[in-house]
């Protein structure tokens, strides 16, 4: 990780960024590369420089911290202003906040280097990295909020770890791009525009962990990848928090549900995530099994089929904590999603006083647990998240409910 601190882009710099998006390469799509340095002139770094001429840097305004992951927002085309392919997570932290000098009206930027990858290639691990150096940087004073960008593909399993762990009433906002950096009309530049002004803004304190695309203000939890083109990003039925308007962030709703400060997950002595699998229900399915012994699996299902009934119901037996979740991720019914429910009372000594027959006493089904309104990957990171404090199903319906 590499901090620095205050960037103001300049002259030269914008011609480094315009420069780092030409690069000869046969590499795949969407591949993470380290920054290029090919150099090159041309309109778009024109078009940044008056940009930035035009610009006057509010000395006031709040401090932002821009941490770059990689994405598409990061992503350089090998024929740029194309809509060819292009490789994900290849500019600087640097790089991407100085193509957009009109930051500087909303927020003094630094800018750290977390990672630069395609979000394929982010894991749990860089996850609670990531969520721990939040933790510490939005403990300092002078620190507005954070923006950290991110390829789409995993965005919202970022996002919502976040939301989770992040332990802070300040805005942490997640933002990505459908374009890349170099391609015909780029969302990125507009896209980092909106979650800076709403990072910096002191209507997101309290909100939680948001992701901001197309100008849409969404809560983290319920974020969602619809398709890959503009305006791909959706919270299903729970609607948008709010809109980054002309004037700046206008909020409408706020998150009611646990989350930040009020958060109970403390990363402090945590590295690893426990194990949790994901696995779908479908007609005709038996359930799956595992090899590599998890602690938690997540089956999305609209109701399982008998099969899968007792197969899953044999793993919750072994100390597996089974979560379903509705496959649409909608539902909201504490006991719909699939499961067998509660399970039946234990059976007691006066029942064996009664019967002349000698029964053995079967000991209960661990419950299976429901989530309310969560896709299937949802699920899974609040299970992983979970399962650092407790193993008791109970428990972790309790958390499944507040979260
Ligand atoms: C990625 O997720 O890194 C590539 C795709 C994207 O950012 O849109």
């Amino acid at each position: 990780m590499r901090l620095n601190r205050v960037v103001r882009p300049t002259v030269a710099l914008v011609a480094v960024v315009v420069g780092a998006c030409v690069r000869p390469s046969a590499a795949p799509v969407v591949s993470p590369s380290p920054a290029a340095t090919a150099p090159v002139a041309s309109a778009p770094a024109a078009g940044v420089a008056a940009r930035q001429a035009a610009v006057v840097p509010n000395p006031n305004a709040p401090k932002v911290l821009v941490i770059a992951t990689g994405g598409t927002i990061a992503g350089v085309q090998d024929a740029p202003g194309t809509l060819g392919s292009y490789r994900a997570g290849t500019l600087t932290a640097e790089q991407i906040t100085a193509s957009v000098p009109e930051l500087a009206r909303y927020a003094r930027i630094e800018t750290e280097q977390f990672s630069n990858v395609a979000s394929t290639l982010v894991t749990p691990e860089m996850w609670v990295k990531l969520a721990k150096r939040i933790n510490v940087v939005l403990q300092r004073g002078d620190l507005a909020g954070v923006v950290v960008t991110h390829g789409t593909d995993r965005l919202e399993e970022t996002a919502f770890f976040l939301y989770l762990t992040v332990r802070s009433n300040k805005p942490v906002v997640v933002v990505g791009a459908q374009r890349p950096a170099t391609g015909i009309s780029p969302d990125g530049p507009i896209n980092l525009l909106g979650a800076v002004r709403t990072a910096a803004s002191p209507k997101a304190v309290h909100k939680g962990v948001m992701v901001v695309m197309d100008d849409r203000i969404l809560s983290a939890r319920e974020s969602r990848k619809l398709y890959q083109r503009t305006g791909g990003f959706d919270t299903g039925d729970m609607g948008m928090l709010g809109v980054v308007a002309s004037q700046g962030p206008e909020f409408f709703f706020a998150p009611v549900r646990r989350f930040g400060e009020r958060s109970e997950f403390d990363l402090e002595r945590v590295d690893t995530l426990p194990k949790v699998e994901l696995t779908m229900s479908y007609p005709g399915g038996t359930g799956q099994t595992f090899t590599t012994n998890p602690k938690g699996v997540v089956v999305a299902t609209t109701g399982m089929t008998a099969a899968e009934n007792a197969t899953y119901r044999a793993l919750r037996q072994t100390g597996v904590v089974v979560v379903t979740s509705f496959t649409s991720g909608e539902n909201v019914n504490g006991g719909g999603g699939g499961g067998d429910g509660p399970p039946p009372p234990a059976r007691t000594d006066t029942t064996a006083r009664r019967d002349s027959v000698a029964r053995p006493v079967v000991a209960p089904v661990p419950p299976n647990v429901v989530a309310q309104h969560l896709t299937a990957t949802k699920a899974r990171i609040l299970l992983m998240v979970a399962l650092t404090k407790t193993n008791d199903p109970r428990e972790v319906q309790r958390i499944f409910n507040e979260y």
